[in-house]
């Protein structure tokens, strides 16, 4: 039932959309039991013992009620095959069989919980290593939060399926069917008045429960969009209190607190109504079984130990059927969240997940010499097949080439990189490295011979030698310091008292922009790439840091094919060739001379409005 204050996780897993059961779905949830082969001995130990328990749970209200006819007619047999039994031998017998159950439900509760533990491990293990080598486009196409959820919440749907739901479906079968039959063979009577009135009951609290459900849901629907409101105010603390907007956002707060209350009031009646029905229900079926099974009594039918029995039983089978439409609800949850992850995990992988395309291809050198040609590429991103990003580009580089890309923004520079990465493949047209179509190269010797500084560097949480020796795993202290200090970027790591192993990201400290790249640099430098990828940034650095950004570029680029995304003039002026984008088009080609020296041109009308302005300063040229 629902809470005042659901967290996020059961706000989750509340929503997780729900599948039909049919053999098709049911075929494929089981295709996962794979993840319990490994642990199916301990799994198929669990699953007797719980059958144990269940069973000697049954037995609880047989004793009982053998307990109370012993007390009342001393002397007879009470147990069937037992003959005459004491009130204390019968308590004993009750004992020993709660000892054993305990025992048993200890030892299933144990295997289930290390068998489902182990078992979503290796899930979450498969699903994480699946996901990440998923290709670019897949991740275009959806959101961030929609694939954590598939590790997160569907795995944990199907971790409580494993752990609670399976055990509690067998127990829950086993009082049931049990206990019909059980009560069955004392009175069939009886049994007919209990199966009479139980389950229309229990239908009718179920309904009344989905309806309330239907009103909390609403309430968690508003406190969600509540909390979102708390999450980005928070997030962009600085652009609230910057912009004075305090009382705005209080403003806002308050309206969306009051729709909250507003739902949650609305519900309290009908809660408050379900509560009241609950009780009847509950209660009203086992008075109407025992106002009968008293009559039965007064008649003689049957014993006072038996309608004991009757009493418990009905307790148990009435138990057991309130639940089964709460577990037929899980189980389609469940049905649901595995086939999410079964459709995760059979997404095509970008490369051979054995690692295979790690090695230089045969007959080709470890190192490319970083020959690059676009032949006539044309380019749609997968998740906007309407927009044609890149048309027709022709564009190469020599060995060791400095390739300037210009040109508007969203013009398709960043995308000719992406190519270049090979995140995604051309349309039309070809990519060669070298001579060699980028798509007969393994993907992960390519990207290593490649390296690239983005335009917005994130750096991981951990330290920053940890970041900088993510160019080149297991590099040595030595070689960190010596791309820091090509990077330009000593200096500064040194001035901090932990030196090298400060900690950056989200807990650590705050790196300003420049000294971002400059970390970006050593790490490429760190890599050492045949190929390298610059993405400049376009806000503006001080022309301090613009110096050292740029002196550490200079050394990171010499002796590499590189093809740098500019706006600053400074770089663009080095370049052996500029080329000039609009609209997904190479519109002009050349260098600076030359492209400056065209009357009509682009590169000549943009940069014209930046000229004015001394450049040696480092001043951006806003392309
Ligand atoms: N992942 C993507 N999915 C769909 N469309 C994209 C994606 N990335 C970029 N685009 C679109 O492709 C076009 C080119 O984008 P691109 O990032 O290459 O521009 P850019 O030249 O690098 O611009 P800027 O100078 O602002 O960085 C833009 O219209 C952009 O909206
Ligand atoms: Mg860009």
């Amino acid at each position: 039932m629902a809470r005042s204050q659901p967290s996020k996780e059961d706000l989750a897993q509340d929503r997780l959309p729900k599948a039909p059961l049919n053999r098709e779905t049911l075929g494929q949830a089981i295709e996962l039991a794979r993840y319990v082969r490994p642990y199916r001995t301990r799994f198929l130990i669990g699953l007797a013992t719980l059958f144990v328990s269940a069973a000697l749970g049954l037995a609880f209200p047989f004793l009982s009620g053998a307990l109370i006819d012993a007390a009342m007619k001393p002397g007879e047999a009470v147990l069937p095959m037992l003959g005459a039994i004491s009130v204390n031998e019968v308590g004993l017998l009750l004992a020993c069989a709660v000892t054993i159950q305990a025992l048993c439900s200890f030892n299933s509760a144990l295997a289930f919980n290390r068998v489902g533990q182990s078992a979503l491990a290796d899930l979450r293990r498969d699903c994480y290593r699946r996901l990440i080598s998923l290709p670019m486009s897949f991740f275009g196409q959806r959101r961030v939060g929609e694939l954590t959820s598939r590790i997160t919440t569907d795995v944990a749907q199907i971790e409580g399926t494993l752990i609670d739901l399976l055990p509690q479906l067998c127990r829950q079968s086993v009082f049931l069917f049990g206990g019909i039959v059980i009560i069955a063979l004392t009175s069939i009577r009886l049994t007919g008045v209990m199966l009479g009135t139980l389950p229309l009951l229990i239908a009718a609290a179920v309904f009344f429960g989905r309806k309330l459900r239907r009103f909390s849901r609403e309430t968690q629907d508003q406190l969600a969009a509540t909390n979102t409101i708390v999450e980005e105010t928070l997030q962009a603390i600085a652009s609230v209190k910057a912009f004075a907007n305090e009382v705005f956002e209080v403003g806002r707060y308050e309206k969306s607190n009051a729709r909250v209350l507003a739902a949650a009031l609305g519900a309290a009646r009908w809660r408050a109504v379900f509560v009241a029905f609950f009780i009847i229900a509950l209660f009203g079926g086992i008075v109407i079984v025992l106002w009968f099974g008293a009559a039965q009594l007064q008649a003689g039918r049957i014993s006072p130990g038996e309608l004991t029995r009757f009493g418990l039983y009905t307790i148990f089978v009435g138990g057991a059927m309130g639940q089964a439409a709460e577990l037929f609800n899980q189980v389609q949850k469940s049905v649901g969240a595995t086939q999410r992850v079964r459709e995760l995990l059979r997404e095509p992988t970008e490369v051979a997940s054995d690692g295979s395309d790690v090695t230089a291809p045969a007959g080709l050198s470890a190192r490319l010499r970083g020959e690059v040609a676009f032949e006539s590429v044309s380019f749609r991103y997968p998740a906007r097949p309407e927009v044609a990003v890149l048309n027709d580009i022709v564009l190469s580089a020599k060995s060791g080439e400095r390739i300037a890309l210009v040109g508007p923004s969203g013009a398709g520079k960043s995308t000719i990189t992406a190519l270049l990465l090979r995140f995604y493949n051309p349309d039309t047209g070809r990519l060669l490295i070298d001579g060699r179509d980028a798509r007969n190269y393994p993907l992960h010797w390519l990207r290593g011979q490649m390296a690239i500084v983005p335009q917005d560097v994130l750096l991981f949480g951990g330290s920053i030698a940890e970041n900088i020796v993510y160019g080149r795993p297991g590099a040595d202290a030595a070689a960190i310091r010596e791309a820091a200090r090509l990077a330009n970027a000593h200096e500064f790591i040194s001035a901090f008292p932990e030196g090298y192993e400060t900690l950056v990201g989200d807990r650590g400290i705050k790196l300003s922009g420049g000294q971002r790249q400059r970390i970006a640099i050593a790490r490429a430098i760190l890599k050492d790439p045949a190929i390298l990828i610059l993405d400049e940034a376009t806000s503006s650095l001080d022309s301090e840091s613009e110096r050292l950004v740029q002196e550490a570029l200079d050394h990171l680029m010499k002796g590499r094919t590189t093809f740098i995304v500019a706006h600053r003039l400074s770089t663009i002026r080095t370049a052996d060739r500029i080329a000039v984008i609009e609209a997904g088009r190479v519109v002009e080609l050349g260098n600076h001379d030359e492209l400056s020296a065209k009357p009509d041109g682009l590169y000549r009308r943009l940069s014209s409005l930046q000229f004015g302005q001394p450049d040696a300063s480092g001043q951006p040229v806003v392309f």
